[in-house]
């Protein structure tokens, strides 16, 4: 007798005989409590719904955000892979029984804004609402399961702005000081010479000056502003970074290292205003309308007004969704996250987010995929020609939070083919073929219904394999989450699916006496379910659409489903005819 030990249910084989298997009931103990968690719907939009973020006597939600993007243009694929990725993140703590928040929205304020607007001849608010309403669209169009979409120009966050600029003056970090240095228009910031590179101009016989960072050109500006004391938070930044290197603050750590290195080699003041006469479109410095505040504080602040950080007392405040569990950034945007962020919040006293997980860029034909370098792939295009969760497959197939990836649309639709359609969407077509029933295959299995058939050891060895690395699934692909690592998790399910595949072709079904059927269609359609659960973080929509397929009730969907028999309900018209792919055939 070959007894399945991680199963309560036991399938029982008789190896003497070697051609009799009958399955054998056990008793289900599962509490209807735990069974009763949320899921993860496979419809999941709310990135139009709003809330502010505030929980009252509940544990804190784990709250994820995207950079906020800027409006002075229309998105592209490296914006979608900022949502994708937190959203990812976000519905992966959803999917083990987490509350969880993302947040999203639009960065509307500065120069640059200013002047897109002024160049298509736009007020620039109305400017602002048609570009901000393009990221809206995406996030929408991507399924990312946004609780808030929030606006730089929003009212509430202007307070919370006044509200973070009041504390660090009443603080003593605000001071206001002539400012003198080279300024990026581009970049909205003043570069140290530590930064700068210069290159004569033959043709112009002139030596333009740029940011060794971002590549942009700077020039040299003199002005009144106000500052904020970076200088005095250099050690309490050490101190931080210290204490969190293990706890991965910045992540990965090849990200990490260069901003410790920065501030271990001292850190300037930073000037946190420009004169309103030079541009007027941000948000003004309380108590004194001729200076506008620097777009980054304004813009940083963005993840506390979405916490609620502006209406909320300070009590109230402690007991919000603060602070971040998880900022999804570029690695364009980190000396603003893991310097100037933590400096501020620290300033203020308040807490500081537990990790920034920054990604590095997708390039198309080797740069980096920018308007200004006329090189982006729209997103909408892509998602129009291979459908959102290809896209959100090829995206996170790709582990670019270490170095540059080069997007391609061709290998979009190959990776769609290969991975998608062959290995999971006709796993899942198989085992619904209308020549099987899967209610059948699972009412043997529930009434212990003798099966006949004749199997050899090493199949019931290989399937007993497969079974396992099913039920190691959930764990396997949260040991790659915890890492921030989809790609790693993917792999994990990708293994299993390869497995099935593998074991569908081995027991070639269709080849089998109906009489002697029911294991083989159970264990397949086992596999297609438990897989279809652990990808819903990942592709919301595909595995929705095979969980209904396989008529899996909505309130089983849970991680804790993603087991071996833990869920004996489903089947009901999984075999009718005619019910569509998970994935379709691309026609390319
Ligand atoms: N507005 C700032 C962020 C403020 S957050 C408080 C900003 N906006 S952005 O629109 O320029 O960029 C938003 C995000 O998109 C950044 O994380 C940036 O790194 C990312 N990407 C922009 N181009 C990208 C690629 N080509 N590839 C991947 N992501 C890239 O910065």
């Amino acid at each position: 007798m070959l007894v399945w030990p991680h199963c309560r249910r036991r399938i029982v084989h008789s190896v003497r005989t070697g051609d009799v298997a009958a399955i054998v009931l056990g008793t289900r103990t599962r509490s209807s409590a735990r069974a009763r968690r949320r899921f993860i719907s496979s419809s999941t939009n709310d990135a139009n719904n709003e809330n502010n973020g505030t929980v009252e006597n509940k544990e804190k939600p784990f709250y994820v955000t995207t950079p906020i993007f800027y409006v002075n243009a229309a998105p592209h694929i490296g914006h979608l892979y900022s949502m994708v990725l937190a959203d990812t993140f976000k519905r992966w703590q959803q999917f083990v029984g987490k509350d969880s928040f993302l947040l999203t929205g639009t960065d509307e304020h500065g120069m640059k804004v200013q002047q897109a607007a002024d160049k298509v001849e736009k007020p620039v608010k109305q400017f602002c609402d048609e570009t901000s309403q393009l990221f809206k669209n995406l996030a929408t169009t991507a399924n990312i399961s946004s609780d808030k979409f929030i606006r730089t120009t929003d009212e509430d966050h202007q307070e919370a702005v006044h509200k973070l600029w009041t504390t660090l003056l009443e603080k003593g970090y605000i001071y206001k000081g002539k400012h003198e240095g080279w300024y990026s228009v581009s970049d909205e910031t003043f570069y140290p010479e530590s930064q700068l590179n210069r290159v004569f101009d033959q043709a112009s016989g002139v030596t333009k000056v740029y940011s060794t960072e971002t590549g942009k050109e700077v020039e040299w500006a003199s002005e009144e502003n106000y500052f904020f004391a970076l200088s005095r938070m250099r050690e309490p930044l050490l101190e931080l970074y210290k204490s969190r290197i293990s706890d991965k603050f910045v992540f990965p750590y090849s990200q990490f290292k260069p901003i410790i290195d920065s501030v271990e080699g001292g850190l300037s003041d930073l000037s946190i205003s420009r004169p309103s006469s030079r541009f007027t479109w941000g948000i003004p410095v309380p108590g004194d309308e001729s200076q506008t505040i620097y777009v980054w504080l304004d813009a940083l602040a963005n993840y506390l007004s979405a916490a609620g950080y502006g209406q909320l007392t300070s009590h109230e405040f402690k007991k919000s969704m603060w602070p971040a569990d998880i900022h999804v950034v570029g690695k364009d945007i980190t000396r603003f996250h893991c310097i100037y962020w933590p400096a501020f919040l620290l300033a203020a006293e308040l807490p500081v987010p537990k990790h920034v997980v920054v990604h590095s860029h997708w390039l198309m034909n080797g740069a980096k995929m920018s308007k200004s370098g006329g090189n982006i792939v729209d997103p909408n295009a892509v998602m129009a020609i291979a459908g959102v969760d290809s896209v959100r497959y090829y995206l996170l197939r790709h582990n670019i939070l270490e170095g540059d990836g080069d997007f391609d649309t061709e290998k979009v639709l190959e990776r769609r083919q290969a991975d998608l359609v062959f290995k999971y969407s006709n796993l899942v077509s198989r085992t619904c073929s209308k020549s099987f029933s899967i209610e059948l295959a699972l009412s043997h299995a529930l009434k212990g219904y003798p099966v006949a058939h004749t199997r050899q050891d090493k199949f019931l060895a290989f399937q007993s394999d497969l079974i396992a690395e099913a039920n190691n699934l959930v764990d396997n692909a949260a040991k790659h989450m915890n890492n921030f690592n989809p790609t790693g998790a993917l792999s994990e399910i990708w293994g299993v699916l390869k497995k099935a595949n593998q074991y569908v072709d081995y027991a070639t079904p269709w080849n089998t006496a109906p009489s002697n059927i029911s294991p083989t269609i159970f264990v397949m359609a086992e596999m297609c379910r438990i897989v279809s659960i652990v990808l819903q973080p990942f592709l919301p929509t595909y595995s929705g659409k095979a969980l209904d397929k396989l008529s899996v009730s909505s309130d089983h969907r849970s991680a804790e489903y993603a087991k071996f028999e833990a869920d004996m309900t489903y089947g009901k018209d999984a075999n009718l005819p005619n019910r569509g792919h998970v994935v379709e055939r691309s026609s390319r």
